[in-house]
């Protein structure tokens, strides 16, 4: 008896550009080396901690703004490319948020106490704790097996709360700015422009909804 041929797996398509989300997350990393780096070597300055809390403070928040800017340039260009990179972009912001509260931490000596009064006292500290705890939810719901669990619709609605942490980092950085209000106004903008995008995206979707449902 001839045994059939086993069947041929089909084989998967190959996503377009499989390297780029790979090398966002490498490309993402490169300035945690850069800044390990340049501590080792005393380029980070007198004040070396505070230094790199600066650093990873900005690039959380420019790696939020740019996972938000993923959609709407998806939306405005067709590309399909800014969709794959979002989840790679919004980590990153995570691991750099991340990295920023442990070097606040390391400043304050890891004494729960003083941070605890620290985050209750200081409106700035509190805008930039709230950010973070937002982005908690986040990352631990980042994977696909999450988006089944909780059903795109509720992961999606979710996954809103980044526009929340983005507003609260942006407003953490105004407040933590003491003299030149320039960056904190170039975040402000970028953050604002988001939320216009994301409204009228929103309200559109919402009208051809209604239509659609006319018709019936
Ligand atoms: C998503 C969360 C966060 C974002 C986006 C963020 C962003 C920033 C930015 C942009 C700066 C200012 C950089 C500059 O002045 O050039 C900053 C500074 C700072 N952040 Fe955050 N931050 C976040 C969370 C936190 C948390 C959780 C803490 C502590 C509880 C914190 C504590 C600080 C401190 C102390 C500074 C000032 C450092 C200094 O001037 O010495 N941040 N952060």
């Amino acid at each position: 008896m001839s045994r059939a041929a086993p069947a041929r797996s089909s084989p998967r398509r190959a996503a377009p550009l499989p390297w780029l989300p790979p090398g966002v997350v490498v490309g993402g990393l490169l300035p945690a080396l850069v800044l390990l780096l340049d501590a080792r070597s005393g380029a980070l300055g007198a004040n070396p901690v505070q230094r790199a809390i600066l650093q990873t403070g900005l690039l959380t928040l420019a790696l939020l703004a740019l996972s938000l800017a993923c959609t709407p340039l998806r939306l405005l260009t067709s590309w399909t490319w800014p969709a794959r990179v979002r989840k790679a972009l919004g980590l990153l912001a995570f691991v750099y948020a991340a990295l920023h509260f442990a070097l606040y931490l390391f400043d304050h000596g890891f004494t729960p106490q003083v941070v605890l009064d620290d985050v209750l006292k200081r409106p700035f500290v509190t805008a930039g704790f709230a950010a973070l705890v937002l982005l908690v939810p986040l990352a631990a719901t980042s994977t696909r097996s999450a988006v089944k669990r909780l059903g795109f619709a509720r992961w999606q609605r979710l996954h809103q709360l980044a526009y929340a942490a983005v507003a609260l980092g942006a407003l953490h950085y105004w407040w933590g700015v003491k003299k030149d209000h320039t960056g904190p106004l170039i975040a402000a903008l970028i953050v604002a422009a988001l939320f216009a995008v994301r409204l009228l995206w929103g309200r559109g979707r919402r009208r051809k909804k209604a239509k659609a449902g006319m018709r019936f």
